[in-house]
């Protein structure tokens, strides 16, 4: 391989130095800052988290009003951003109306931005964390027809999220405390997870000095993929193609079948050779969460015989394939009645706190430098051109 080590898919490669999140893949450790998830599970909200991820510390009370009230301020759209959104077909699957609208961001509120400035960062961090929910409520509201709603600053923030998905002229929203509870439970556990292949990718942009609206957008971009967080739209189409608990073992086989090109979505990670911690906390979440909303959903009961499948069959054991993130999310996201295009939205909304945290490590890393992988050259030998009626 010459002067370069070759490593597919960064397999065995650290392309960063980071003091964020920190995992143990075979003991099934996540840690945010080092703080353990699921103490934050427990204990914490998801602003907060994401105020921790971006500082390094917990905020004390007045940090923490202060986080929210910059947040807060800062979650309305550019009037403009309507007719951008306008011109997107009704049936635009909202990941793709998502990259191009961060995208936008950047014509809207670059110009103005130092970024030699960190508290000029800072903002635009806070911009992207605030803003998130707002566009991606509208793109829901678009797809269905609805009239677009505006951030009402006096909830909080996923309970503002739920409301601009949901409200209609007709009466104001009913939000359920669980509904609600559990969306914070599930951006919480997204919120990061160190150099995935999103994250990767707002890094390498991040490292060419590209704007953080461009970074965050090429983030999106890398997530809305089906091994990564399309993942969770991709679960719950594979439960309902399965459609009935007595299908779940033909569907480990097929799994099983290399040919079949199937493999068991929300099953295997490149990092946890052990359960994933998430995946273990919204596994307890479901059941809690179906329960307290009355909800019986089929899904779950497919979801469970497949996992309990998968982990007594020797193929997922040997190669130590286990229930991810995403296996039991989109179950959550359902019973909250999120569309199931959507979910991969939401995970956006959630890691882009993880993103944005990348991002600003990164300006600040006295190593930075532009990320510029090498490759192992397999084309043709050197040869001359040949005129069009000689080949
Ligand atoms: N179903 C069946 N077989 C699988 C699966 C699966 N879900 N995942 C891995 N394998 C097999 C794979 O065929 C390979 O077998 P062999 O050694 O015989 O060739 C072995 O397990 C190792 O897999 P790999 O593809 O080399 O592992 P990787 O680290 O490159 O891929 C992964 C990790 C997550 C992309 C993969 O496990 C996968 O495609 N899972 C399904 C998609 C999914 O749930 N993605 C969400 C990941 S977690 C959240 C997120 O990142 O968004």
């Amino acid at each position: 391989t010459g002067r370069f080590t070759y490593d597919s898919g960064f397999t065995a490669t650290a392309s960063c130095k980071s003091a964020i999140t920190y995992i143990d893949g075979d003991e099934g450790v996540l840690l945010y800052r080092g703080y353990p998830i699921e103490q934050l599970a427990e204990h914490s909200n998801f602003l907060e988290v994401a105020y921790l991820l971006m500082n390094g510390e917990l905020p004390d009370a007045k940090q923490f009003a202060s986080f929210e009230h910059d947040v807060t301020h800062h979650t309305m759209m550019h009037e403009a951003f309507k007719s951008f959104i306008g011109g997107f077909r009704h049936d635009a699957h909202p990941m793709a109306m998502l990259v191009g609208m961060l995208g936008s961001m950047a014509s809207f509120y670059h110009n103005d931005l130092d970024y030699d400035d960190p508290e000029q960062r800072r903002l635009a961090g806070i911009r992207l964390i605030a803003k998130l929910p707002t566009i991606a409520a509208a793109c829901y509201r678009y797809s269905m027809g609805w009239p677009l709603s505006y951030p009402r600053n006096e909830l909080g923030y996923v309970e503002r999220f739920l409301h601009m998905m949901f409200e209609l002229p007709s009466g104001p929203l009913e939000l359920s405390p669980v509904a609600a509870k559990a969306m914070d439970l599930l951006f919480i556990l997204h919120a990061d997870h160190e150099q995935n292949a999103s994250t990767s990718t707002v890094r390498l942009v991040g490292s060419t000095g590209a704007n953080p609206y461009a970074c965050i957008a090429s983030g999106v971009a890398a997530l809305w993929g089906p091994a990564h967080g399309g993942a969770n739209e991709a679960v719950l189409k594979m439960l309902a193609e399965i459609g009935d608990v007595k299908n779940v073992q033909s569907a480990v086989d097929r799994a099983k079948d290399k040919e079949s090109g199937f493999r068991l979505m929300g099953f295997g990670h490149r990092v946890y050779k052990n359960f994933d911690p998430r995946a273990k906390i919204i596994r307890e979440m479901t059941h809690k969460v179906l329960g307290e909303l009355g909800i019986d959903d089929p899904m779950l009961d497919i979801a469970m015989r497949l996992e309990e499948a998968a982990l007594k069959d020797d193929y997922f054991v040997q190669r130590k394939l286990y229930p991810n993130v995403d296996f039991y999310s989109g179950i959550i996201y359902k019973a909250l009645k999120i569309p199931t295009e959507m979910f991969t939205v939401m995970f956006a909304i959630a890691r882009t706190a993880g993103w944005v945290s990348h991002w600003l490590e990164q300006q600040e890393d006295p190593e930075f430098k532009i990320g510029r992988p090498r490759q192992i050259y397999t084309g043709a030998e050197s040869r001359d051109y040949m005129a069009t009626d000689k080949r």
